[in-house]
């Protein structure tokens, strides 16, 4: 019988066994498996974690605010670094999208890797590996002794620099999913954390299609918080394995008011899967539809055009790019 608050006591002890009087760096993503690691690290060992949350200006509208408020109050310490304006530097002109995933891997380990040597000396970094990850790389072609497996896999790129010499923690390791899930309830952290669709690593940036602006990735903030908000709204979230929407480079003609528009369309796209590799698309109400595409193209003037994706994974990809 698996008892959460057993297992939450055991986990505590083993990280006050490994680490000792050692100080753990940690990078926080806002999803549930770092969020959750911050919460059982402060309780194991306080001060001596300092948690690192890289804004990367990719996030969803509110995100950097939610993670903040989630975690500082219940004793995570945690600093966050700006680094928007690199990131957007670097992503400048890049539409290939393997292209932006490399570039955002590799400013995320800077910008992580500065802030690590700019605080001092950690002998840990903690990581939220789960044990379907432990299995997957064990069984795949790349033993990971990089010290950086959760970074690498999130970010697509190859880990942190040898010379900072972490040991690895990670608590987690024997864990599924679910149970992350129940151990993150009992340590407070918020619902609409805990509950959360995957997020990938380069957040919307490959939700934007083609290359990237900040004008652009305002728009899709805009689109996406008014979906994610209403299915939430209309109890429909929990029933999506992962819900986004994309902002497509096609300018089509409309007509507000009087005006005729030349605007952009916005793709929503909802799916139901176990496992990720394969998904159907989500069967939402065509009323629910109706009340998305009038709030985006009401609230949200660059929009003028809005698609519902009605193709499964395969042949398409849960991600548009
Ligand atoms: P696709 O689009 O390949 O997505 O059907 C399957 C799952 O993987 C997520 N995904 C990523 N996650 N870095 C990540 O951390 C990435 O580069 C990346 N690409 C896709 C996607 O959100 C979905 O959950």
């Amino acid at each position: 019988d698996w008892n959460a608050e057993h297992i939450i006591d055991e986990l505590i002890a083993d990280v006050q066994a490994q680490v000792g009087n050692g100080k753990v760096l940690l990078a926080i993503s806002g999803g549930v498996d770092s969020s959750t690691l911050g919460l059982l690290l402060a309780r194991a060992v306080g001060e001596q974690l300092t948690a690192v949350f890289i804004d990367h200006g990719l996030l969803r509208l509110g995100e950097r605010e939610q993670v903040e408020a989630a975690l500082k109050p219940l004793g995570v310490n945690l600093i966050t670094v700006d680094a928007r304006a690199e990131f957007m530097g670097a992503l400048d002109g890049v539409s290939d999208p393997e292209q932006k995933r490399k570039i955002i891997g590799r400013e995320f380990i800077r910008a992580f890797e500065r802030e690590a040597r700019g605080l001092g000396h950690f002998d840990f970094l903690a990581q939220g590996t789960l044990y379907p990850d432990v299995i997957e790389s064990a069984g795949g072609a790349h033993g990971d002794k990089s010290g950086a497996a959760n970074i690498k896999s999130h970010h697509n790129v190859g880990g942190l620099p040898d010379d900072l010499n972490f040991k690895l923690v990670e608590p987690f390791r024997t864990l599924f999913k679910d149970e992350v899930r129940e151990i993150a309830r009992l340590l407070g952290l918020p619902e609409h954390i805990r509950m959360r669709h995957p997020f990938p690593g380069p957040g919307l940036a490959i939700r934007c299609l083609g290359a990237i602006s900040e004008e652009k990735m305002d728009i899709l903030r805009r689109v996406d918080d008014i979906f994610i908000s209403g299915l939430r709204e209309f109890g429909l979230y929990d029933g999506c394995s992962q819900a986004l929407a994309i902002l497509t480079p096609i300018q089509s003609v409309g007509v507000m008011g009087d005006e005729r528009t030349y605007s952009y369309t916005a793709a929503l796209r909802a799916v139901t899967t176990d496992d990720f590799m394969t998904a159907e698309w989500a069967r939402l109400p065509y009323d629910f539809l109706a009340t998305m595409s009038n709030r985006i193209v009401n609230q949200v003037h660059e929009i003028n055009r809005v698609v519902y994706d009605i193709t499964g994974k395969p042949p398409a990809t849960i991600e548009w790019e």
